[in-house]
């Protein structure tokens, strides 16, 4: 995966969007508030998703308050050069996203009692996802070949860095009372139970009919149809949705559409590598 990159404290990071200084200020000086919500993920794994998931929870299924703003500035992401005017926007509580690893996020989170939503989904569509992202994300040169691209995923050389040491990361918070970790194939499996998993977990009372519109307004195709949150607001000099969606497919198995057998193989074996000493499992383990 080509792109003009640094790496900070084991992870990598685009150059401009981050910087050294826009690290070093979310890992050490950025001040977290105790009614903030935080939306944490590996890249790709449904993060714009989890944003308008928790936007329509906050306004309990509003859509006219959360199309205000357009989804790439509704939930920023702290860790970003740009993202800093657009946080002093935002009203309590502030619903802020992440790609951070664990042992860089902000240090004033664990002395705080602000929520964490962490999202996963199966790496092997993850990297799928990834690989036509970069198709149409001017911060990237073109993949040459899908293969070279699996490798750079395995070897932690894409965005963020390492998929497997981000999720063992973050997971170590998995008891915490104020964490909580889904996967996106349980969003597409069971949307609604999901919603209200996530409400229960934010202590956020909705009723059946607030439900039925915050699931109603975060299905694919409404966010796809959606110009405040299909990232067409977007100059196409920066993300060139003429060469793909950002709303791609939504689904889950399209790996399958890509893999050869052959480096499904090879990931199923250093998947297994990765994560030997992990006593998790997951979904996508016994139906891939
Ligand atoms: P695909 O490329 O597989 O379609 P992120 O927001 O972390 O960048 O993740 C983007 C992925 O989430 C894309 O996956 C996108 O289509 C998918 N996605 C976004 N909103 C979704 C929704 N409402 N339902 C299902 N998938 C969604």
């Amino acid at each position: 995966m080509s792109f003009d990159h640094f790496d900070y404290k084991g992870a990598r990071f685009v150059r401009k969007v981050h910087t050294e200084e826009s690290l070093n200020h979310a890992e050490n000086e950025f001040e977290v508030f105790d009614d903030d919500i935080y939306n944490v993920t590996y890249p790709k794994s449904g993060t714009n998703w989890m944003i308008e998931i928790l936007n329509l929870i906050k306004h309990k299924g509003d859509v006219t308050k959360t199309n205000a703003v357009s989804i790439h500035m509704r939930s920023p992401w702290f860790e970003k050069v740009v993202s800093c005017k657009h946080i002093d926007k935002l009203d309590s509580p502030r619903i802020i996203s992440s790609h951070l690893p664990h042992h860089i996020f902000a240090k004033s989170y664990f002395k705080s009692k602000a929520k964490i939503i962490y999202t996963m989904r199966n790496p092997r569509d993850v990297i799928v996802s990834m690989f036509h992202f970069t198709k149409i994300l001017n911060i990237f040169t073109p993949p040459d070949n899908f293969q070279d691209f699996v490798e750079d995923f395995i070897q932690g050389k894409s965005l963020y860095g390492s998929w497997f040491d981000h999720v063992k990361g973050w997971m170590q918070m998995k008891d915490d009372e104020r964490f909580f970790f889904i996967t996106y194939e349980e969003l597409l499996q069971d949307h609604r139970g999901s919603v209200i998993r996530i409400c229960k977990f934010l202590g956020q009372e909705l009723d059946d009919a607030q439900i039925d519109l915050v699931v109603k307004h975060s299905t694919f195709q409404s966010m796809k149809d959606n110009p405040m949150s299909n990232w067409s607001q977007i100059p196409s000099e920066i993300m060139d949705q003429s060469k793909g969606a950002f709303m791609r497919k939504g689904i889950s198995g399209d790996w399958k559409n890509h893999f050869t057998v052959a480096q499904s193989e090879y990931f199923d074996k250093i998947y297994q590598e990765k994560m030997k000493d992990f006593n998790m499992s997951f979904f996508w383990e016994q139906s891939s």
